[in-house]
Parts: structure tokens; sequence; C-alpha cells
């Protein structure tokens, strides 16, 4: 069949399989980072095993290999389905691919090494950042290529934070990444001091604004309409709160410097743009969580739903918590601690997560031509198992980071420190092997998610749908409200 009558689903069907693969390895680093935190002696006193290093390998694999080819599965299927055109170059998308998977490997083998530019979620040496910059821009092509010839006058709304999500990551990765090569692994940044700390925090922070944010709110645009097979509740409520959010987040960075050499009015730009980031994050969340007015029934019977809707519960929980930990005087106790770390996770395993799931569960039956998964029993069982999971690492990880804070900051009466840092140590033991257990049921539905998506995918061939002929109906319901 002529290939541009069919919607590109093997390039779908590779991301897809590539999400719930790596999504398997960086959360086992995960539950194996996390042991080492309660049982140190897990190092074995090798390098390449030492928590220092595994501990990047880990964030790499779970945002940059789990979260990032999540993003290239479902921005590539979403961009075709609401544009009704096949995707702009199959050549290039596939070197997007294999391109990706070369920048995966090559962070899997050169982190534990010891390889690293010593910037959080900007660790991978110069030569791998060149690839990166490489394969970006093939897929920037890519998308906005398909976007380009689309046969559909309007632009999704989807497609418009999967738009922001590639710009933004581009601009981030080329100014964070100005560095000076002295040796083929070795970089050292041009930037100094206060200023190297203050860019290094827009990108870390944006990266959690466009990447951890931005990229999966295309997810909820796209696929809670259609499990749930309700029009957006407000496509007015999209817009608005698409602008508002991207503008506000590019100003909020310096709340991960407060109390820093930086100068104090930064920091305070910085905690105002946070307060205000909650209002458009709620916007999008509400939004999301009221399309399915009308069909709150259907979370009852629908697992693939239910990995959806609590996604954006996690999100809304997260994007509370961050503006106020964000609050100076809040963050003087939460700062060090665990508390950043259950924030973190609220927001990586509820929400960039749970939303991931849901998607990747929305898709594999499609690209397998396969009416639903191969066992929806599973699927239930994953989310169960995933969301308990999800509530002992985050209670667990509060406890510890307010106990950790006050036991750092509480004085005897003569001015002396009460605890020594090793006692708070000793007395987050517990809690570690709490948020240990915690992991490893997450990582088991991951587990049940990897053999459900086997079974389902085995003995398939790659599908491609037919794209609809010219004067089909709307790719998308139509809003139910302006
Ligand atoms: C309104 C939205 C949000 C605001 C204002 C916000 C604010 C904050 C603040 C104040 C911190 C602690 C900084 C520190 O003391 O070092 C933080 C850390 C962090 N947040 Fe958020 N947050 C938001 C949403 C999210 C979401 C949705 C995620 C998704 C996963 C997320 C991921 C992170 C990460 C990864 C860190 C740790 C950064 C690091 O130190 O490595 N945040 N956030
Ligand atoms: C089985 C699931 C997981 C476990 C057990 C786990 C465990 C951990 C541990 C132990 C740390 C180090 C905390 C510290 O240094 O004190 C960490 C850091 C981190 N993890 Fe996870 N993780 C899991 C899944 C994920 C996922 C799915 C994501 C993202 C989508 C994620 C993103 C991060 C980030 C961004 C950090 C750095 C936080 C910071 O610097 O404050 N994790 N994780």
């Amino acid at each position: 069949m002529d290939s541009s009558l069919v919607y590109n689903y093997k390039i779908v069907r590779q991301f897809a399989i590539a999400t719930v693969v790596w999504g398997v390895i960086g959360m086992a680093a995960g539950v194996f980072i996390a042991a080492q935190l309660a049982w140190p002696a897990l190092n074995f006193d090798i390098a390449w095993l030492s928590y220092g290093r595994l501990r990047p390998l880990h964030t790499n694999a779970v945002i940059f290999a789990f979260g990032i080819c999540g993003l290239f599965a479902t921005s590539y299927y979403v961009v075709q389905r609401t544009c009704q055109v096949r995707l702009f170059s199959d050549r290039l998308a596939s070197f997007t691919f294999w391109g990706w998977q070369a920048v995966l490997v090559s962070a899997a083998i050169s982190l534990p090494m010891g390889f690293t530019r010593g910037k959080e979620y900007a660790e991978l040496e110069w030569p791998i950042a060149i690839l990166i910059t490489v394969v970006w821009v093939a897929y920037a092509v890519v998308f906005f290529g398909t976007i380009f010839k689309r046969r559909v006058q309007h632009i999704y709304v989807a497609n418009w934070f999967f738009g922001a999500y590639i710009l933004a990551v581009a601009i981030l990765h080329v100014v964070n990444g100005a560095v000076v090569p002295v040796s083929a692994m070795k970089s050292y940044p041009v930037y100094a001091g206060v200023q190297d700390a203050m860019i290094q925090w827009w990108y870390g922070h944006n990266a959690v604004g466009f990447i951890l944010t931005a990229g999966y709110l295309g997810m909820v645009y796209y696929f809670i309409p259609k499990q749930a097979e309700r029009p957006v509740y407000s496509y007015r409520l999209s817009i608005v709160h698409f602008w508002a959010l991207i503008f506000t987040y590019m100003w909020a960075g310096p709340h991960h410097l407060h109390y820093t050499a930086l100068p104090d009015w930064t920091q305070s730009i910085g905690m105002v743009f946070s307060l205000i980031l909650l209002a458009p994050s709620w916007g999008g969340m509400i939004n999301g969580m009221m399309t399915l007015s009308g069909a709150w029934h259907k979370l009852r019977s629908d697992p693939i739903l239910k990995f959806l809707i609590v996604s954006l519960s996690f999100y809304g929980m997260a994007t509370f918590e961050g503006p106020m930990m964000s609050i100076k005087t809040i963050n003087a106790l939460s700062h060090y601690t665990d508390w950043t770390v259950a924030h973190v996770h609220a927001g990586a395993l509820g929400w960039v997560g749970f939303i991931t799931m849901g998607s990747i569960y929305y898709l594999l039956p499609r690209l397998a031509g396969r009416k639903q998964m191969w066992s929806m029993q599973l699927v239930e069982a994953h989310f169960w198992v995933a969301t308990i999971g999800i509530v002992l690492y985050i209670a667990s990880m509060w406890i510890a980071g307010v106990m950790q804070g006050l036991m750092w900051r509480a004085v005897n009466p003569d001015g002396t420190l009460t605890y020594t840092f090793a006692e708070s140590v000793k007395a987050s033991y517990p809690y570690y092997v709490i948020r240990f257990t915690g992991g490893l049921l997450y990582l088991s539905g991951m587990a049940l998610m990897a053999f459900n998506t086997w079974k389902t995918l085995a003995g398939t061939v790659n599908v491609d749908a037919r794209i609809p002929l010219p004067h089909a109906p709307a790719a998308m319901p139509a809003p139910s409200h302006a």
C-alpha cells in the first residue's frame, strides 16, 4: 500500500517498547540506590557500583530513557492522528530512534565509569551532548514538519504542549551545554561561579517544566479525552493555561538556590513566580479531571483511565507542594532533606510515571491490531501495586525529610546543636527501608507491564492504520465548552 495513505506506527511501536524496557532498567537502578541508602555495604567497594555513579544513572535512565522514549512514542502518534498525515520523514524518524538509543547506551556506560559534567540532569559529557543535539534537531524537523504538512487546519492543543517541550529542551540543552572540552571525555563550563549555578538551575527547573510537565500535558490532552470518550472540558482553558504555564516556568529556577550566593532579589523573583505557577498548573489539572464529567463511572472498571486520572491527582499534589517549598522560610526547612526527594517522586512516580503508563497501555493494543491488552487484570494489578508503592515512598520520605530538617535546626539552651548529623542519618534508617519497599512494589508493577506488553505484542506484526480520507470528521471530539 502507498505509505502516504497510512500512519507510521512502526516508529511509535519501537519507542513504546523502548519506554517499557528502559522503565524497568531505570526503576531497578532506583531500587538499587534506595537499598544502598539503607544498607551502604551494597556498593561492594566497587567504584562502578558506588552511589555517586549510580544515582545519575538512575535519574538519566528514568528521565531521558523511560520518560523521553514515552514522549517520542506519544508525540509521534498524536501529531499524526491529529494532523491526519503520515510523519514528515520516516528516515529521520527512524534516525531519532536509533540515535536516541545510542545516547542512552552511551549514558549507561559512561556514567558508571565516572565520566560526568557534574551538573544534575546535564551529566553527559560533551561528545554525547553533541549527539543529543543532532537527534533533537531531527526530532524537531519530524515533528514540526508533520504539523506543517497537516491536513487539518487547526493545530490541536496537545501539539502545542509537545511543540513547546521540543523547542524549550533545545534551548536549555544548548545554553547549559556551552563548555570548553579539554579531552575526549572532560569539559568545563564557559560560565563561572554563581552565573554557572544560575544557568544550571534555569536549565534544571525548566527540564521539570518542559519535559516533566509540558510534554506530559500533551499526553493529558489527547489520551484522557480519547480513553474517557469525552471532549476536553474547556478548550479555552487549555490555551490560557498553556501560555501562562510556559511564561511562568521560565522565571522560577532560582527557588533551587535559596540562601546561596545568588543575589537575594533573584531568589525572591524565583519564589514569587513559583507561587504564581500554582494557578496555571491547577488550571491544567482541573481541565484534565473535568474532562471526565459525565463519565466518572468509567473509573470503576477501566484501569487505564485510573492511571490517567490518578496521575493528574499527583500532578495537582506536586504542583501545590512545589510552590509551598519555594517559600524561603519553608525551603529553609525542606532544602537538603528527603522532603525534596518526596516531592520529586510524587511528581515522578505519580504524575510522569502514571500518565506515561496509561498512555502506553492505550497505544499498545492499537499498535498490535488487538482490541485490548493481553490481560486487563494485570493492568489493574499494576495500578494497585504501583499506587501502594508510591504511597509508601512519598509518605516515608515526607516524614524522614521533616524529621531531618527539625533535627538539624534543634538547638540546646546554650546554643549548641542538639543532634549530630550522624544521629539524623541513623534516625532515617527505618524510612529508607520503607522507601525501598515502596520502590520495589513500583518496580514490580513495571515488571507486570513488561510481561503484559510482551504478551500483547508477541506474534503480532506492525499495523499501520489508514489515514481517513479528506473531509473525514475531525480527529478529536469537539469541546463541550468554548
Ligand atoms: C508549580 C510547580 C512546581 C514548583 C513551584 C516546584 C518547586 C520546587 C521546589 C521549591 C523544589 C525544591 C528546591 C530545593 O530546595 O532544592 C523542587 C524540587 C524539584 N521538583 Fe518541583 N516544583 C513544581 C512541580 C514539580 C513537578 C510537577 C515535578 C515533576 C516530577 C517536579 C520535580 C522536581 C524535581 C526533580 C526537583 C529536584 C531538583 C533537584 O534538586 O535535583 N516539580 N521543586
Ligand atoms: C522504583 C522506582 C524508583 C525508586 C525506588 C527511586 C529511588 C530514588 C532514589 C533512592 C533517589 C536518590 C535520592 C537521594 O539522593 O536521596 C532518587 C532520585 C531521583 N529520582 Fe527516583 N526512584 C524511582 C523512580 C523514579 C522515576 C520513575 C523518576 C522520573 C520519572 C525518578 C526521578 C528521580 C529524580 C529526578 C531524582 C533526583 C532527585 C533530587 O535530586 O532531589 N525516579 N530516586
